[in-house]
């Protein structure tokens, strides 16, 4: 299952990075805002820090005016991923975009059958939101695995790109299921390299290798 960061923060992208798990960012007009950047600037200096593809949303609802903002967007660089909502015009805009070679993010996406629209315009990723399912009551991975079955048996090749990660229960249901991606905060992918009898085995063996009074180096 492939990592991307939900963050247009650059220390956190950057930190992410080094590890050698990130695989793309992922960022949607309230991440930018968050940063206080400007949104050009800091999409091309996220796209600077990882091959991967880096979703950039547009803000427009008219096609028109979606393609126009893709077409500024995806002279960022060339792995930008345009994000578009799951509605007619997004989808019409993802059709046109991707039979051109773009990459597609179909993005705010609360149901089965709107992920299987986005699949048949040709979209490159599909973004269900779990986590904002959940906070509603509604049982997120369980859509995660509906679309999961559709793609199986269409054999379509929208990447399913779990999204609105709120812990890292969501991450290992993602990969149980087989999701191709997950997208999470930062917060969320450092936490799942903790676990307390990792920290305790790791004192037991200082403590011990302490009394022998040997040093490496
Ligand atoms: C996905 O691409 C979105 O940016 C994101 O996952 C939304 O998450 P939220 O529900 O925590 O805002």
């Amino acid at each position: 299952m492939k990592f991307f960061a939900d963050t247009a923060d650059i220390d956190d992208i950057k930190d992410l990075a080094a590890t050698g798990l990130l695989d793309g960012v992922t960022t949607n007009p309230s991440l930018i805002a968050k940063s206080g950047r400007d949104f050009m600037e800091v999409t091309r200096e996220i796209c600077g820090i990882t091959s991967g593809p880096v979703s950039a949303e547009v803000v427009a609802l008219d096609h028109a005016t979606m393609m126009k903002e893709a077409e500024v967007l995806r002279k960022i660089a060339d792995n930008v991923c345009i994000k578009v909502p799951l509605t007619i015009d997004g989808l019409k805009t993802c059709k046109a975009l991707t039979d051109d070679g773009t990459m597609v993010n179909v993005t705010l996406c609360f149901s089965a059958n709107q992920a299987l629209l986005a699949a048949k315009a040709g979209a490159s990723f599909i973004s269900p939101f779990v986590g904002r399912h959940d906070d509603n009551g509604v049982d997120g991975m369980e859509l995660i695995a509906d679309i999961h079955t559709i793609y199986s048996n269409y054999g379509f090749e929208t990447e399913i790109l779990v999204a609105s990660v709120r812990h890292v229960t969501h991450v290992l249901q993602a990969a149980l299921i087989g999701a191709d991606v997950m997208t999470a905060p930062p917060k969320v992918i450092k936490q799942l390299f903790n676990h307390v009898l990792t920290d305790k085995g790791i004192e037991g063996f200082l403590k011990d290798w302490e009394a022998t009074g040997q040093s490496i180096l």
